[in-house]
C-alpha cells in the first residue's frame, strides 16, 4: 500500500496532476482511491463527476471521496463539544458565537487526515493519492499529529487528574459543568492515539510520499523550496518534484511571438534551476495544455506527459527511504572519553542561518525559517547535554555529551 499527498503553492496543479497520477496508477491496474481533502469541490470539477462523503467508483479500478469533515467532526468531537456549549452557556454565551468558539482550530485538517488513515487501514485499496490543500495548510496540517499528540501527552492527563479530583467539590457548589465529563476526556483520548497512528502511517517512507507541486515560476519555486525544507523538518519525504504548466517547446522555436518566447524562456531557466536545487529529487514535467484538462479524458494526457506511456516510469515507485533522523555512536576523541552521539537531522536547503536548535527538557527544538518541530529526544540522548551543531549540505548535526550527573553507575 502507498500513499502520495500532492501539495503546491495554490493553483498550480494539484488537483489536476493528482487525479492524472490516480488514474494512470488505475489504468495499471492498481486499485486506487483519489482523496480530496479540499472543501471547495475542485476535484468534482476537474474529474468531471458528482463526489461524496463516501468512496464512489468514477473509472475501472479507480474510485475518489471528497472527505466529509461535518460529519467526522460529529463523530470525533461531539462529545467535546456538548460539553464545552454547555458550559459556554452557563456563563451567558449566546448559542450561536458559543458554538463557533467549540470548533477546535484545525479539527478539519485532523479529521482529514484520520480519515486517510482509516482509508489506508481499511486494505481496500493498493494506493491512495491525496489531493491536499496549498502548502501553507498542508504545512500546519502535517505538522499537526505530532504537535497535538505532544499536547495531549504531557499537558492533558494533568487537566484530567485535576478534573476528577475536583468533581466532588464542583458537584457540592453546584457547578457540575464546569469539568469536563469522562466522554470529552475519552473523546480527546481517543483523538490522541489516533493521530499517533496516523503519524506512524505518513512518517513512514515506505508507505508515505510527498509530491510537490510548482509551475517554473521564480516566486512559486521559491516558496517550495521553503517547503521542501519544511516538510523534512516535520519527518515527511519529498520524492518527486512536479512542474506543472510548461510551455511546449514548439513555442521557443522560430513561431512564437516576443511574449511567447520572452515566457518560454524564462521558464527554461527555472527549469534548470528547480533540476539544481532539487537535487537528488527526480523532477517530472506536464505541458501547458490547450485548455483546461477536466474529466478523464483530458487527465490521461496529463499522466501521459508526466509519467511517459506504457511501460514507461512506475508512477508509484517509492523513492529513497533512509531515515529522515538518526542518532549513531561517534567516534571517541580518545579512549578515555565517554562515547558521544550524533543526532543528524536532515534539512535539505536549509542553510546555517535558517536553523536553529535547543534543548527543552527532554525534548529538542528545531525552528527553521518560521517552522517549529518539538523533537522528544530517545532516551539514551536526554541523559546527555548537547555539545556542537553545525548545519552542512542541508543536514543539522549535533553531538550529545553524556552528562556525568546522569550517568553515574546506579
Ligand atoms: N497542465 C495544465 N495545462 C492547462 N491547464 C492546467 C494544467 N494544470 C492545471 N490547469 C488548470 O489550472 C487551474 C488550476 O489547476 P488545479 O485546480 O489543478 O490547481 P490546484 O493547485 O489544485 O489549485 P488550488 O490551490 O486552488 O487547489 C485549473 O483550471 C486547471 O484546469
Ligand atoms: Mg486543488
Amino acid at each position: 500500500m502507498r500513499i502520495l499527498l500532492f501539495t503546491g503553492k495554490g493553483g498550480v496543479g494539484k488537483t489536476t496532476t493528482s487525479a492524472a497520477t490516480a488514474l494512470r496508477l488505475a489504468d495499471r491496474g492498481l486499485k486506487t482511491l483519489l482523496i480530496s481533502t479540499d472543501g471547495a469541490h475542485s476535484l468534482s470539477d476537474a474529474l468531471a463527476c458528482r463526489l461524496s462523503g463516501e468512496p464512489i467508483e468514477v473509472v475501472a479500478g479507480l474510485d475518489a471521496v471528497q472527505i466529509d469533515t461535518q460529519r467526522r467532526f460529529e463523530l470525533a468531537w461531539g462529545d467535546v463539544q456538548r460539553y464545552l456549549l454547555e458550559l459556554l452557556a452557563q456563563g451567558g454565551l449566546d448559542p450561536i458565537t458559543a458554538e463557533e468558539l467549540t470548533v477546535l482550530p484545525g479539527i478539519e485538517e485532523i479529521l482529514a487526515l484520520l480519515a486517510v488513515r482509516d482509508f489506508a487501514a481499511s486494505e481496500r485499496w493498493d494506493a491512495l493519492v491525496v489531493d491536499c490543500a496549498a502548502t501553507a495548510e498542508t504545512l500546519r496540517l502535517l505538522a499537526l499529529p505530532e504537535a497535538l499528540g505532544w499536547y495531549l501527552h504531557r499537558v492533558f492527563p494533568v487537566h484530567r487528574t485535576l478534573a476528577r479530583g475536583m468533581r466532588p467539590l464542583a458537584a457540592m457548589l453546584g457547578r457540575g459543568a464546569a469539568i469536563p465529563p469522562d466522554a470529552a476526556f475519552d473523546a480527546i483520548v481517543r483523538l490522541s492515539d489516533e493521530l499517533a497512528a496516523v503519524r506512524t502511517v505518513l512518517a513512514d517512507p515506505s508507505i508515505t510520499s510527498v509530491r510537490l507541486v510548482l509551475t517554473p515560476e521564480a516566486v512559486v519555486t521559491a516558496e517550495a523550496r521553503r517547503t521542501f525544507t519544511a516538510l523534512a523538518l516535520y519527518g515527511y519525504r519529498v520524492d518527486e518534484v512536479v512542474a506543472n504548466r510548461v510551455f511546449p517547446s514548439e513555442a521557443a522555436a522560430g513561431t512564437g511571438s516576443d511574449w511567447q518566447r520572452a515566457w518560454v524562456a524564462a521558464q527554461a531557466e527555472q527549469l534548470a534551476a528547480i533540476e539544481d536545487c532539487f537535487a537528488g529529487v527526480p523532477v517530472r514535467r506536464a505541458s501547458y495544455r490547450p485548455g483546461e484538462p477536466v474529466g478523464p479524458h483530458e487527465l490521461r494526457a496529463v499522466a501521459a506527459d508526466l509519467y511517459d506511456e506504457l511501460p514507461g516510469v512506475d508512477p508509484i515507485a517509492a523513492g529513497a527511504t533512509d531515515p529522515l533522523l538518526t542518532v549513531v555512536a561517534a567516534p571517541r576523541r580518545s579512549p578515555e572519553q565517554p562515547e558521544e552521539y550524533l543526532l543528524t537531522l536532515s534539512l535539505p536547503l536549509a542553510v546555517k542561518g535558517d536553523v536553529e536548535a535547543s534543548r527543552s527538557g527532554d525534548d529538542l527544538v528545531v525552528t527553521v525559517a518560521g517552522h517549529r518541530r518539538v523533537l522528544t529526544l530517545p532516551s539514551v540522548l536526554r541523559r546527555c547535554t548537547v555539545g556542537s551543531g553545525s548545519v552542512e549540505e542541508g543536514r543539522l548535526m549535533l553531538r550529545f555529551v553524556p552528562d556525568p550527573e546522569h550517568w553515574r553507575s546506579p
